[in-house]
């Protein structure tokens, strides 16, 4: 599936599945604005990676959690490439900037959550908007499941943030239909290569173990490859009628029933 020519823009692409996204683009002939916050030296390795997939793009420092940053960042892809295609929103702040349980959680981890999530979104569709064509492909990288669940007490602030940006998808799908510009959320499950291995290794086996055992059927963690594979097909053209939709992309986990033991599911 080739998509040579077209232009993308990935937030918080210098590592993990950002990268993974960056590099499966640059496979199918996207050049690709790969932005990062603080890890210049991962940007430039993901730049290296791209051109070594054929392709090319460039860096750009911002904070997706700051309007000005944004406007810079989009202003620089117009600069660059004058157009864009693709806008992929993926930037998540690391783990201890928002990790704190409901009674607890301080308003500016709050802020940084929802900052980074649901307003980045909303500044940046706003800012993409008019450098896209009218076929372009807007998507966001969510994880439903801390939306849709409450037993991971300190992920509540990033939980109601990505609810928050779901439910953005679904408002400007219907607001940028008339252009056929889609709108969609991809919810990767656990993936390697990410913040999963900033987790002390403890917590990395019982997970890599959990899923291997069956509460993915497929019996293995994502990879960053997986969900850039994904987000490759809703930027297809045939991918074209697709819109306002949060898409699973987990190996089958999210098909799983927590009321029922595995050994029951699996039949
Ligand atoms: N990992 C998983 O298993 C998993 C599962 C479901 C959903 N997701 C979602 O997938 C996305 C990527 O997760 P990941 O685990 O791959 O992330 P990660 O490895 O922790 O990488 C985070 C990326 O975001 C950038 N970033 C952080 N704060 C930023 C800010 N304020 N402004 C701009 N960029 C910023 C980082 O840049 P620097 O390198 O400069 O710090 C880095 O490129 C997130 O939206 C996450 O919620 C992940």
């Amino acid at each position: 599936m080739a998509h040579n020519g077209k232009h993308a823009l990935i937030t918080g692409s210098s590592r993990g599945i950002g990268r993974g996204i960056a590099l499966k683009l640059a496979e199918r002939g996207v050049r690709v604005a790969i932005n990062y916050r603080k890890n210049e030296a991962a940007a430039k390795d993901t730049l290296a990676k791209v051109r070594q997939a054929g392709s090319d793009g460039f860096t750009v420092q911002a904070d997706v959690c700051r309007a000005e940053d944004i406007a810079r960042m989009v202003g620089r892809a117009k600069q660059e490439f004058g157009t864009l295609d693709i806008f992929v929103s993926n930037a998540r702040p690391d783990v201890p900037e928002f990790y704190q349980g409901p009674m607890s959680i301080t308003m500016g981890q709050w802020d940084t959550a929802m900052n980074s999530q649901a307003k980045a979104f909303l500044l940046a569709v706003r800012e993409v908007c008019p450098l896209m064509g009218d076929d372009g492909r807007i998507i966001a990288i969510t994880y439903a499941p801390g939306g849709r669940t409450g037993s991971w007490q300190p992920w509540v602030g990033m939980g109601a943030a990505k609810v928050a940006m779901e439910s953005l998808c679904r408002y400007f799908a219907v607001a940028l239909a008339k252009r056929g510009i889609t709108v969609n959320a991809i919810s990767p499950g656990w993936i390697e290569d990410s913040v999963l291995n900033t987790l002390p290794d403890a917590a990395q086996d019982m997970i890599r173990t959990w899923h291997q055992g069956g509460w993915t059927p497929m019996g293995r963690l994502g990879t960053p490859a997986d969900i850039g594979n994904a987000v490759s097909l809703l930027c297809s053209e045939e991918a074209g009628w697709i819109t306002g939709q949060v898409i699973a992309v987990d190996g089958g986990s999210s098909l799983m029933d927590p009321g029922l033991p595995l050994e029951i599911q699996r039949g």
